[in-house]
């Protein structure tokens, strides 16, 4: 495993909304820049910038017209290749996205594949023979090229699909995964990879990493092969450098294609959904973290167990705030309640995400659709990092922003975050140091429950020598165990102390005992 993952915390940036530096009110790399010690002093070593390549931003620059140029409205290459610079200056690591299913259908590859004589890229993308033929069950276009054919897509109509190959063939356009096209996809995807190591990047998170060879079989077995051939790439060329996966199963990631780490992602009535965003059924939210709202910690565990049992040798589960896909927390949760989250976020194993703005309980804007972002452009507005014009995220004209800010009086900065000793910055920032000092706390150290019962309260595990105790309800409660002989609070958010084996822990609380 890499070392440095041990004790990595990540902060993800939104890099059109982070800090703007040139008054056209859309964030930029130097902006970044400017923000390393911000996010050095929260306690952050990891960066994931969203897409920050060139891009016609029909889904917020998911959507690559070129994988090897910065996109001029955040800078250049030598822009991103300073940042990397700078930021390993202050032991910050930086991880790219790389966006391998698709690209956008102004890509020069998808150019010369629409064209009706053959060509290097006619195999580069999904397409079918005749113009009047579909893709299945999948999404196609057709009419929109000389060549007769519909081309597959992966995402929105921008997006068409790049060829790795079917596994389950049933059409005779339809290439093998090792066929001769199929593998060009792979290498070009690799050559990419290595031309932002090459200058210093530290690795990739990887969109839709899942989506790569179609029909393929339940384990997809063929799109964790492809996984499996970059990986040995970067162990035997980039040691150092880390794949994230947006996958959701890491038995398929992590054990199948060799990714250092996968998301949990938010996906309704999963264990990670059920902490901080149960409220898509029938309005009540049950989420564990919301006060009094009879969340019950084993739906969580009883998906996130057997997740974690199965990889642990191999990997690590990444659990975050939240991201660019995701309603902020403080949609739904007060400060007190992200506290108690982060406070766990920051205590389990495996590699924890930050989302920018989260750290200060940035909202969740009702704002019109941007870039393709539609229900999740509330949580992609600029950062609010002082009172100053547009919160110090820009000097520029108000309606040139990429998106509006948080127009009410107790709109949370950066600024007032810092300054105020109880506020979830701090806490945050406290987590961090004691999960920097502590292996027990980071990524590797063991992981049992300690008291984990349905629908009660509170929610005790044990991690090496370590034990913490959470308990988001309305009511102080009790609980004993053997365990707690001997030990006392370390960090406690709330009030919370040890009495023999009797643990008392006051209502939306949270304690570390050694
Ligand atoms: C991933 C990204 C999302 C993007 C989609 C298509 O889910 O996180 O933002 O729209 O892939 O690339
Ligand atoms: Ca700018």
């Amino acid at each position: 495993m890499i070392n440095w993952l041990k004790d990595a915390v990540f902060y993800e940036i939104y890099p059109q909304s982070f800090k703007d530096t040139n008054g056209d009110g859309i964030g930029d790399l130097n902006g970044i820049i400017e923000k390393l010690d911000y996010i050095r002093d929260l306690g952050a070593n990891a960066l994931w910038i969203n897409p920050c390549f060139d891009s016609p931003f029909m889904d917020a620059g998911y959507d690559v017209r070129d994988y090897k140029k910065v996109a001029p409205r955040y800078g250049t290459n030598e822009d991103l290749i300073r940042l990397f610079e700078e930021a390993h200056k202050k032991g910050i690591k930086v991880l790219l996205d790389l966006v391998p299913g698709h690209t956008s259908d102004q890509h020069p590859w998808f150019l010369e594949s629409k064209k009706a004589e053959e060509n290097e890229y006619s195999g580069r993308y999904v397409w079918t023979t005749h113009a009047f033929e579909g893709i299945g069950g999948h999404p196609y276009i057709s009419g929109m090229s000389e060549r007769a054919g519909a081309y597959m897509l992966n995402f929105f109509a921008s997006q068409p699909a790049l060829n790795y190959g079917w596994l389950n063939r049933t059409e005779h356009w339809m290439s093998a995964p090792d066929s001769p096209e199929a593998l060009a996809t792979q290498e070009a995807m690799k050559d990419v990879m290595r031309f932002w190591m090459d200058r210093g990047c530290d690795g990739f998170r990887v969109d839709m990493a899942d989506s790569l060879v179609k029909n393929d079989d339940e384990n997809k077995s063929a799109t964790a092969a492809v996984w499996r051939s970059v990986r040995e790439m970067m162990d035997r060329d980039y040691p150092q450098c880390a794949l994230v996966s947006e996958w959701s199963n890491p038995w398929q990631a992590i054990n199948g294609g060799g990714f250092h780490m996968d998301f949990y992602l938010d996906h309704h009535g999963n264990g990670y959904n059920t902490l901080l965003r149960d409220y898509e059924t029938g309005g009540e939210d049950r989420s564990f973290f919301k006060k009094d709202s009879g969340g019950d910690i084993m739906r969580f565990l009883n998906d996130y167990l057997p997740r974690y049992e199965a990889t642990r040798e191999n990997g690590y589960i990444s659990m975050f705030t939240c991201n660019h896909d995701t309603p902020r927390p403080a949609r739904t949760l007060s400060e007190d309640e992200m506290k108690l989250f982060c406070a766990f976020l920051l205590t389990m194993p495996g590699v924890p995400f930050i989302y920018y703005g989260d750290e200060i309980g940035m909202r969740y804007l009702d704002v019109k659709t941007k870039e393709g972002g539609y229900q999740r452009t509330g949580s992609r507005t600029p950062m609010q990092w002082d009172h100053t014009r547009n919160y110090g995220f820009s000097d520029g004209d108000p309606a040139d922003l990429y998106l509006p800010q948080d127009e009410r009086k107790e709109a949370p900065t950066a600024e007032d975050a810092m300054k105020r000793p109880d506020s979830l910055w701090h806490v945050i920032q406290e987590l961090i140091r004691i999960r920097r000092t502590y292996p027990d706390l980071q990524a590797d150290g063991s992981f049992e429950t300690v008291y984990a019962e349905s629908g009660k309260y509170p929610f005790v595990y044990r991690r090496g020598d370590m034990i913490m105790a959470v308990n988001p309800s309305g009511q102080e409660v009790t609980v004993r165990s053997v365990q707690f002989s001997g030990r006392s609070p370390l960090y406690t958010i709330g009030k919370a102390s040890v009495h023999d084996d009797l643990l008392t822990i006051d209502t939306q609380s949270f304690v570390i005992l050694r």
